[in-house]
């Protein structure tokens, strides 16, 4: 699973070919413009592709008419994020038509996919790199080849190697993620994830402390560990509990730690402990659930049963206080019938969480649950996301009540100018609250106290520390 060996310094980004893109494009006031579809996964990585650019003297556009390279980090995990890719990409030729230096390059989960690589490639002539998440660090390469008049094509099937000290453009504020394993050995039978991210591999504890070190010195305030499953980390002998108290006593300076994504099969004792005992590690937990059907778990490969499930729920509540769950709901997945539905509709009353991201299930070619028998029909998956969309908006609001009189702490994230201008900013549960005050709190944390709420938003007002 952590295959030191595999853990080299950046191959890819060599110097050499830094500097020889520096030469080409340094000085001549070349932009970039990134659109990133998908997860936090493909955010990070669409930062780290900002920060090779950087490297080779380009700086970022505001807007893709001003680009000279445009890229687009695409997402695969339903059908919708993939036809949108094709669309987005056929609007640019008219861009290519005003300047016809300009270079258009489509990567990420999507181009992982072969097929669907090629048959973008083969239809959009005026694409002029496309390549897949295992090759993101041998972009700089890529783009030389380009240069030199190249259309390039590079989706390989071998994992990605876990490559260090890339650099990384990071989205300005106060909070930032840090990558602690790339894949997934799951294999949910609906999911394209493990198909487009390979096998799980997780970096070594040293190499991510030294970068929350360093993220911590900069200035971020709140650093989210990322992975598809961070309860499967496994590297120099430290699971992921371990890592986390690593983390927590070698940065102290960090004030909030966060993490995301849970699988509930292995989220273990020592988690809960975990989150219970370190001050600087966050009271939330992404917990998606998917089913509350047993039947449709099973089908769904996941691995526990929405008792287990239950449980895990009490434990967190019983162990850590304040604790909030959010979680992913997918509805009409092959076979759904009527009672599973409500069986999911059940669980979400009795778990009482404070957001939730629900989906209608989206055929993935190449996954198990594609092949199944009983596809749900389109108006029945629609209705079921409704339905269970209206079970939500009223338990996520109910589940505020407690937080009438509720005094903490929040980071502030910014303002927002919507009606009177309010401050907003989260509690360490991820609690969004808003609170009156002057701009320059932006960027600080604030104690305050909840007066009310308004659906999964709680309002209330600053009071001194
Ligand atoms: N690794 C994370 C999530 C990855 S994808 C995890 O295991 O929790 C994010 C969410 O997209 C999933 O939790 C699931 O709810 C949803 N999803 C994945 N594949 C889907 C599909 N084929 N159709 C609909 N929703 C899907
Ligand atoms: Fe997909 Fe399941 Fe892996 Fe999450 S754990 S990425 S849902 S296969
Ligand atoms: Fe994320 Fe979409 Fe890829 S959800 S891992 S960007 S398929």
């Amino acid at each position: 699973m952590c295959d030191n060996t595999s853990t080299k310094p950046c191959e890819g980004f060599s110097m050499d070919t830094v500097n020889e893109l520096r030469k080409r494009v340094g000085g001549l006031g070349l932009k970039y413009f990134i659109e990133t579809y998908g997860c936090q996964m493909n955010e990070h990585d669409s930062e780290k592709l900002a920060g090779m650019l950087r490297e080779c003297g380009y700086t970022k556009a505001e807007t893709k008419g001003e680009a000279d390279l445009i890229l687009f980090n695409t997402c695969c995990v339903r059908e919708h994020a993939e036809k949108r890719t094709f669309g987005n990409v056929g609007f640019i030729k008219e861009l290519k038509a005003e300047n016809p230096r300009l270079i258009l390059g489509v990567c990420g989960c999507m181009m992982q996919q072969k097929e669907v690589a090629k048959k973008l490639f083969d239809r959009f002539p005026f694409v002029d790199l496309v390549f897949g998440t295992h090759e993101l660090s041998r972009f700089p390469q890529m783009l030389l080849e380009v240069l030199d008049e190249a259309r390039v094509f590079q989706v390989t099937e071998s994992d990605g190697e876990v490559v260090e000290g890339l650099p990384v453009e990071r989205t300005e504020g106060f909070s930032t993620f840090v990558n602690i394993m790339y894949g997934c050995n799951n294999f949910c039978t609906y999911c394209i994830v493990p198909y487009v991210r390979g096998r799980e591999r997780s970096r070594r504890p040293a190499d991510i402390v030294n970068e929350v070190s360093k993220v911590v010195a900069a200035g971020y305030k709140e650093i989210t560990l990322l992975g598809q499953n961070v309860n499967s980390y496994s590297c120099d002998g430290l699971d992921f509990p371990a890592l986390l108290r690593l983390v927590c006593s070698e940065v102290p300076q960090l004030k909030r730690l966060r993490f995301m994504t849970s699988h509930p099969k292995d989220l273990s004792d020592g988690l809960i402990k975990a989150m219970s005992e370190l001050d600087n590690l966050c009271k939330h937990i992404h917990l998606p659930v998917q089913s509350g059907s047993d039947r449709i778990l099973k089908a769904m490969n996941r691995r526990y049963t929405s008792g287990a499930y239950l449980e895990l729920v009490d434990k967190l509540r019983s162990a850590v206080a304040n604790v909030e769950i959010t979680t992913d709901i997918i509805v009409g997945f092959p076979g759904e019938t009527e009672e599973d539905f409500e069986a999911t509709c059940e669980l979400v009353r009795k778990v009482g969480y404070s957001n939730a991201y629900t989906f209608a299930y989206s055929p993935r070619a190449g996954t198990i649950a594609a092949r199944m028998e009983d596809q749900i029909p389109e108006e029945v998956k629609k209705r079921r996301l409704n339905q269970l969309n209206a079970v939500l908006a009223e338990t996520i609001p109910s589940n505020n009540d407690k937080y009438i009189g509720f005094e903490g702490e929040i980071l502030v994230e910014g303002v927002d100018h919507r009606g009177e201008p309010l401050l907003f900013g989260k509690l360490s549960n991820f609690k969004m609250v808003y609170v009156e005050g002057d701009e320059s709190l932006v960027g600080s944390f604030l104690n305050v106290k909840v007066d009310g709420y308004r659906f999964n938003s709680l309002f209330g007002h600053i009071i001194q520390g």
